[in-house]
Formats: structure tokens, sequence, C-alpha cells
């Protein structure tokens, strides 16, 4: 059985497909909107979210499937005690496939291995998670036309931030891709992603600290929310939490057709006048969202699509 826990889970060929499926579920909407009916899918978030949730919650609903599921630990059984392994045992008698979101990194790989059901990762800890940079890719796909030859600048939290390791990860795949690593020094990306994903493939990268030096390099701008939840201390998060504001002023010397991704949720690292600017790509990002999800879902439920 497939799970995608890992975005090395998936080769380069089988995303490459599911971000083709993607554009055509995107263009023809009819056409998937019975290909899950009688299956259900169970979205077991133990953390908050909001897109995450929601959009596989979307997902599911548009190819005709159902779901279930609970989104808080407080409102499942883990509030009792019961573990990991338990809960996906039983939730395999219930559903046809799952999403697990968790503040504890490898969760959800714990999970796949008792699981009977495929297991999606929406996300663990500070660690991964690989739908969003399926979502990513698209978005970056879309507007570009390409994964290959883009210098990326990743701007915010790279330490805990999960989101920009496994784009980092997925990325790394492509020819010609350099990544700016733009972060205050506490919050730079962890030494085992910099040594066995950039530096074991002889990715080219540089790591700064401010925004406006490398702005107009950039083809990609991806901003982050820095990751209270995270914190250790509520005054570090505190001074470090408005370390990057983008606004009008620093999109000046930004490439007229560079695009600003987020993952969401925004907190202050985005001025709201840049919403209005025509670079801004991240509520279509949360909207490619949905799609890659399905497209996901079908894959590993191994759907025929006709
Ligand atoms: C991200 C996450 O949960 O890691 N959100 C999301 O899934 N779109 C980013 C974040 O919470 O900052």
């Amino acid at each position: 059985m497939k799970h995608l826990i890992d975005p090395l889970d998936l080769t380069v060929e089988e995303i490459d497909d599911l971000l083709d499926t993607a554009r055509n579920i995107e263009a023809n909407r009819q056409r998937y909107a019975h290909l899950c009916e009688g299956k259900k899918l169970a979205t077991l978030f133990y953390e908050p979210s909001t897109r995450t949730r929601l959009s596989f919650e979307a997902a599911m609903l548009n190819l005709g499937g159902k779901v279930l599921g609970f989104s808080s630990a407080d409102s499942s059984s883990a509030a009792k005690g019961e573990s990991i392994a338990d809960t996906i045992r039983v939730v395999s008698c219930y559903a046809d496939i799952c999403a697990m979101r968790h503040p504890k990194e490898g969760a959800p790989l714990v999970a796949s291995r008792f699981s009977g059901i495929p297991v999606i990762n929406a996300g663990d800890g500070g660690h991964q998670h690989p739908t969003q940079t399926l979502t990513d890719l698209l978005t970056i796909r879309s507007l570009k036309g390409r994964l290959t030859d883009l210098t990326i600048g990743l701007c915010g939290d790279l330490k805990f931030g999960r989101t920009v390791h496994s784009l980092i990860k997925s990325l790394a795949r492509y020819q010609g891709i350099r990544f700016i690593l733009i972060s205050p020094n506490e919050l730079r990306l962890p030494e085992y992603i910099r040594d066995e994903v950039l530096n074991a493939n002889n990715i080219p990268f540089e790591e700064v600290e401010q925004l406006e030096t490398v702005m107009s390099q950039l083809d990609i701008l991806y901003m982050t929310r820095v990751q209270r939840e995270r914190f250790f201390n509520e005054e570090d998060y505190v001074r470090l939490k408005d370390s990057y504001i983008l606004d009008g002023e620093k999109m000046k010397s930004a490439k007229p057709d560079m695009a600003i991704l987020h993952p969401l949720p925004r907190v202050n690292e985005i001025a709201v006048e840049v919403d209005n600017d025509p670079r801004a790509a991240y509520f279509k990002q949360a909207q490619y969202g949905v799609y890659v999800r399905m497209a996901l879902i079908l894959k590993l439920l191994e759907v025929e699509v006709c």
C-alpha cells in the first residue's frame, strides 16, 4: 500500500503526473465529480489547521466521496491516552484513506506502519508537509511554466517551517534550482537539510539575513510565518516574529514577474497592501491545494481516471 509521509515517497515522474492531473481537474471539474463515490476520507488533525484540513475535505467532496474526522486532539481519544497505533487501526475500519496532522515529528510514519489504509502526512511537527509542497509545486509550475532553472528565495522561519523543509527536498531534484535562504541566524535551515539535501546534491544556495539585498535576484519569494507554537519561550518569539515584513516598498526592487508564495496563515510577514500586487500568488496557491489533493487521493486509492 502506498502512503505519502515524506516528499521523496513520490518520484519526480509521479509528481509531474499528479500536477498534470491537477491541471486537468481544474479544467474539467465535472469529469471527476463521481470518481470517489462510496469512498471515505478520515481527517485526523491533532493540531490546528484551516487550509489543509478543509482542502482535503473539499477535495474528497469534489470527487463524490464523504469525509469524517476530528480537528483537535482534545476531541479525540488521544485525550484519554490512546496511542497513534490503536487509533489508526480503528480508523482503518471506518475509512478508505486518511490525512493526519500531528505535533510530533514522525507520528504519521508510525501510523502508516499500523494502518490498513493509505496515510497522508498533513504536517508533522517542524518536520515535513508533503501535500503543501505539491500545492507549491503546482503553483510554481502554473505561474512559471517550469520547475527548473529558478532562483527561489525562502524567507522567515526556516528552522521550524515544515513547508520549507519539504519544498527544498522536492525542488532539489529539479535541474538549475538555486536557493537563497533568508532568515535570522536563530531561525536558519536545520543543519541536516543543509548537509543531506543541499550539500549532498551540490545544490547552489546562500544564506543571508537581509531580504532587500537579494530581492532583485528572485523568481519566487516563498514567505513563511514564524512558528510560534514550536518556540520554547514567548520572549524569543516576540523578538523574532517581525523579522521580515514584505511591503510595497520592498516589492519595488523585485522582478516584474517574481511570484510571491506563502503557505498561509499569514500573520504580519506580508503587508495587506501587497495582496493587490499581481505578483501575489498566495490565495491562488490555496485554491491549487484542492486540485492537487484531489489528484493525490485518486492516486493513493488507485482510482482509474478515464
Ligand atoms: C503551514 C503548516 O501548517 O505548516 N500551513 C499550511 O498547512 N498551509 C504553514 C504554517 O502554519 O505556518
